[in-house]
């Protein structure tokens, strides 16, 4: 490899592979790498990638093989992250350029993995999967977003819900003790965030490993430490949603007023076939906890439409309990099989274009609910932090503490800082945003 070390990466998917990623930066920093923008300028290239859905293994071979003339200039290819782990070492079959196979339950080897690929050996893997206890910390996090300081509380998952593959990506559930969560969140105020994301496939299943707290009250810490306005986490699991979360964001300003609850289906009978462990009318209860407390709660979800076996009714019991939450945002997705999992069994049974057609369904019926929710905003003055700028609109950009996008102007001429705050009224509304002017 060349002198000079250098790495570029590029990461798919969630947040919690961006923050794995800030991780492996702050890793590969510490190794001695510099981090370039560049591919072309790159001594090792790495790719985090996603394997929630669609035919991502086949997208990541298909990017690895135009690369083929990089190696032969003495570049060196890593995959990490979840097409990683679930294909292991047939990477290496298909493309055979790449020196170094890594899941997320291994990063915490990486230094190790990186000297060997220094060393000249090839064909170097880290497929932990589920066997580890161990969870990725690292004082040497690079953070790459400069307003929201991301802190995973725990990682994995043992739901095991039929159509995904995550459990068998990100290994078993295991939670970091509440110290070194509490003393990441300080570390980042100290370095001037104000905004904390706190990150865990079922974010709310957290299980002290030092069993001093509970999820709500581990919320309740962060969102008293000093510095810290915004408290996030995602993404929450309906069966471990317990009303002491709700307590929680009525308690503490500081915790943001929007919980992401993944229904992923309206029909009990295809959420006892997902493996939910739980029945729209028990989903339904948690929904009104929130609706019932003093602030008001954003509420945000994902459904999968097209799950083998789904009726049209049992579709039509999805679009009935949009109506009835009124959610503020609707993630949708189309049933994909995934290798692994127990839906793979399961005829997939509905065509392409009926799945494409319930999803058009769904998303325009949640658009329909946004427009009347977003509109209540108009005439309200909310706090934004500000993310960025659209110069071409000259406005400003940023995100009210419910997570909806604000756009607004300001009567200075020198725009605010990323991370700063503005008070904006709310003058126009849209399905998926809100404009205003600052005040
Ligand atoms: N097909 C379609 N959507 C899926 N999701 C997870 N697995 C699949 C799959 N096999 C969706 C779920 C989950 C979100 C992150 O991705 O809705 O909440
Ligand atoms: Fe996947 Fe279900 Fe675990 Fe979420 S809870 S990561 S959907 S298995």
């Amino acid at each position: 490899m060349a002198t000079g070390k250098t790495f570029y990466i590029e990461t798919f998917g969630c947040q919690m592979n961006a923050h794995d990623s800030e991780k492996v930066i702050g890793t590969l920093e510490q190794q001695g790498y510099a981090q370039v923008q560049d591919e072309a300028e790159a001594d090792l290239l790495v790719y985090n990638t996603c394997s929630i859905r669609d035919k991502a293994e086949q997208k990541v071979f298909h990017r690895l093989n135009d690369y083929k003339k990089f190696y032969k200039s003495g570049k060196r290819f890593a995959v990490i992250g979840c097409v990683a782990q679930q294909e292991g070492e047939r990477i290496f079959e298909k493309a055979p350029y790449v020196s170094l196979v890594a899941g997320s339950a291994s990063y915490r080897k990486l230094p190790e993995m990186i000297a060997r690929l220094e060393a000249g050996e090839s064909r170097i893997t880290g497929l932990d999967d589920r066997q580890t206890d161990e969870t990725f910390e690292t004082e040497f996090t690079s953070r790459q977003n400069p307003y929201r300081g991301y802190i995973t509380i725990i990682e994995g998952c043992d739901k095991f819900c039929a159509y995904c593959v995550v459990p068998y990506t990100r290994g078993k559930e295991r939670s970091r003790g509440s110290d070194s969560v509490l003393e990441e969140a300080k570390r980042i105020a100290d370095l001037g965030y104000t905004e904390i994301q706190l990150l865990g496939q079922n974010v709310n299943s957290y299980k002290d490993s030092s069993g001093k707290l509970s999820f709500a009250e581990l919320l309740a810490a962060v969102g008293q430490v000093p510095g810290i306005r915004r408290v996030r986490f995602t993404t929450s699991h309906p069966r471990d949603f317990t009303k002491d979360i709700v307590e929680a964001i009525d308690a503490y300003d500081t915790l943001c007023d929007h919980v992401h609850l993944p229904v992923q289906s309206g029909s009990s009978r295809v959420l006892r076939a997902m493996a939910r462990e739980y029945t729209r009318d028990w989903y339904l209860e948690r929904i009104a906890w929130m609706k019932s407390a003093r602030r008001k709660i954003s509420i945000t979800t994902d459904i999968i439409v097209g799950f083998p076996g789904e009726t049209p009714a049992e579709f039509e019991e999805t679009v009935e309990l949009l109506n009835e939450v009124q959610y503020d945002g609707v993630f949708g997705f189309k049933y994909s099989p995934r290798p692994n999992t127990p839906a793979l069994v399961m005829i997939d049974s509905i065509s392409e274009a009926e799945k494409s057609l319930r999803l058009q369904v769904l998303l325009d019926r949640q658009r329909e609910i946004q427009r009347v929710n977003y509109d209540k905003h108009l005439g309200e003055t909310l706090e934004v932090m500000v993310e960025g700028m659209n110069p071409t609109r000259g406005q400003v950009t940023g995100r009210s503490s419910q997570n909806k996008p604000v756009n607004f102007t300001t009567a200075s001429p020198i725009a605010p800082a990323p991370g700063s705050y503005a008070r904006v009224k709310v003058t126009k509304t849209f399905p998926n945003s809100l404009a205003g002017e600052a005040v």
